[in-house]
């Protein structure tokens, strides 16, 4: 894998590996299994984003669980816009499950807030969180996260669904900004 790339001419070099990130995602696997394996879970990926680590979390855990999607969109290139939309909700079936939302990466915290506070209504049994990459300078908007696969500098990342307008998504490794 190349060890920069160049997305809408800036420059991100390579951060963490696919083996890396697949190593992990092992790891938190084996929580999960642990924690909720004789319960009525439901996965909830967030958007685009986290489909691709929702695909791997999900196979890694080995359980036999349904998957459902909502959208929520706060994101306009490397900068938040502050209003959180969600969509794609009216067919959800949560009441008394065991959820676990499914998000890439966590800044400031607005999104996996408005996501989880929005599925509150589904009356949910639990409802647990899980983000492969965590900014913990850059949370502002207290939300439980149960699992984290990485803590991470305050700074831009893209690949494994990442992306900076659109662009990145299919990298197969994570890549960071270079200043
Ligand atoms: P938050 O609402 O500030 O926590 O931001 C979370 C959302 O912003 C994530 O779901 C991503 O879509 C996007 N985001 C935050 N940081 C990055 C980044 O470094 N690269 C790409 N997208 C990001
Ligand atoms: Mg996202």
């Amino acid at each position: 894998m190349a060890s920069s790339v160049v997305i809408q001419g800036k420059t991100f070099e390579r951060f963490l590996s696919e083996g890396e990130i697949q190593a992990r995602l092992q790891e938190v696997a084996v929580q999960i299994r642990a924690m909720h394996q004789e319960e009525d879970v439901v996965f909830i990926v967030i958007l685009k984003g986290s489909l691709f680590v929702a695909a791997d979390l999900m196979r890694a855990c080995q359980l036999d669980t349904p998957l459902e999607v909502v959208r929520a969109r706060s994101y306009q290139g490397m900068k938040s816009t502050g209003v959180v939309e969600i969509t794609m909700t009216d067919t959800l079936s949560l009441k008394g499950k065991t959820v676990i939302i499914i998000e890439d990466i966590v800044e400031t915290g607005r999104t996996l807030q408005a996501v989880h506070h929005h599925l509150k209504q589904f009356e949910p049994g639990h409802l647990k969180t899980f983000s492969l990459l965590r900014k913990p300078k850059a949370l502002i908007n207290p939300v439980p996260i149960d699992y984290v696969g990485f803590d991470i500098d305050s700074e831009f990342v893209v690949g494994y669904g990442l992306d900076f307008d659109e662009k990145g998504r299919e990298l197969k490794d994570i890549y960071r900004l270079r200043e």
